[in-house]
């Protein structure tokens, strides 16, 4: 439904996209990840025709973008960063003119416009003026104007940004009621957990270009392995601690220091068994801990390793340094 093959895009001298590649199969959720500025909006403006790639192709539903982009339009909805209602119409008004704009007559659309209105949960406000709503309905009423003409792919770039946690989890039921349907959803976000629990494929997408894609176990598994976090009782043995963890994992991946916390935290390959040994080490190293804890990797910790930063508003880390010891 979504084919985006080496497609570039520069802006002046600035490169946005350095040929990025993307699929999506029929009713499946494509979830774009990548921090501000990776090209994530650059890439839904070239997918909906806003804007025309340098090179490189991108369908939707089999039409091109460069030779048919009416007939892209035509099968695809958009909801874009930032929500676009009138906000002089009330929610049922916005969303009958947007079933009249795709040409349908009166009556189709205000019964698509009720329907919608019911499955948004905006019926108690379907009369009320657009301008006056929260956040979260702004947003419900803008998904389901990209939906009103039942397009097989619907983008939406960014669409819990800025929504506090009811208006998001309100959204994600939104999209997945989408997919239910057999839409085709191409979503962009910086929030991992958004990504994980929405998107069937993840590609996470760093300077205008793919560096990993899967789904969300997948990318889990790349990010190395489990994860050791050892808690210690005194700040002062951190950079020991830090040692002890770096000897133990073995792979010559830096131990990741917390100061606040009086953690040490290592990926190792062989959690269990790496977890005992530290325990042990530290014991014999008279290094009292306080806590120990072994995880399996968040998407977080796949971001961190790809790109050596986190994503940012979703993840907001204390302050850590890297140590080599
Ligand atoms: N019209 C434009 N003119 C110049 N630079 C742009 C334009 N649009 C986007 N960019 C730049 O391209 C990069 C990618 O932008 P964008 O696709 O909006 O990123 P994202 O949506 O992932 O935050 C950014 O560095 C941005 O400043
Ligand atoms: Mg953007």
């Amino acid at each position: 439904m979504i084919r985006i093959e080496n497609v570039g895009k520069s802006f002046g001298g600035f490169r946005a996209l350095d040929g990025l590649s993307l699929h999506a199969g029929e009713g499946t959720v494509l979830g774009l990840l990548g921090p501000n500025g990776s090209g994530k909006t650059t890439t839904v403006k070239i997918l909906t025709t806003l804007l025309s790639p340098d090179s490189g192709e991108a369908r939707v539903a089999g039409y091109s973008v460069r030779t048919a982009p009416d007939m892209v339009r035509r099968n695809l909805g958009l909801s874009g960063q930032y929500a676009a209602v009138d906000e002089k119409l009330t929610a049922f008004e916005n969303l009958h003119m947007v079933g009249r704009l795709y040409g349908m007559n009166r009556r189709t659309a205000s019964a698509r416009a009720k329907e919608l209105l019911s499955n948004f949960r905006l019926t108690d406000v379907a009369h009320k003026r657009s301008g006056t709503f929260s956040g979260g309905m702004r947003r419900r009423l803008d998904l389901a104007g990209a939906i009103v003409a039942r397009p097989k792919v619907v983008v939406l770039d960014e669409p819990t940004t800025g929504l506090d946690p009811r208006g998001r989890l309100d959204t994600w039921d939104v999209v997945s009621r989408m997919v239910s349907e057999g839409t085709t959803v191409l979503l962009t976000t910086q929030y991992l957990e958004e990504a994980d629990r929405l998107a069937d494929n993840i590609a996470v997408i760093n300077h205008g270009k793919v560096i990993a894609e899967g789904t969300a176990t997948e990318l889990k598994q790349r990010a190395g392995s489990e994860r050791i976090r050892v808690v210690m009782r005194h700040a002062a043995d951190l950079t020991a601690a830090a040692t002890v963890l770096d000897n133990a994992a073995g792979q010559g991946v830096r131990p990741e220091l917390d100061r606040q916390d009086h953690s040490v935290s290592i990926a190792a390959p062989d959690g269990h068994r790496t977890l005992v040994r530290v325990l042990s080490d530290l014991d014999a190293r008279a290094l009292p801990v306080e806590e120990a804890s072994l995880r399996r990797p968040s998407l977080d910790d796949v971001f961190l390793t790809l790109t050596g930063h986190t994503t940012g508003p979703s993840s907001p880390e204390p302050e850590k340094e890297a140590v080599s010891a």
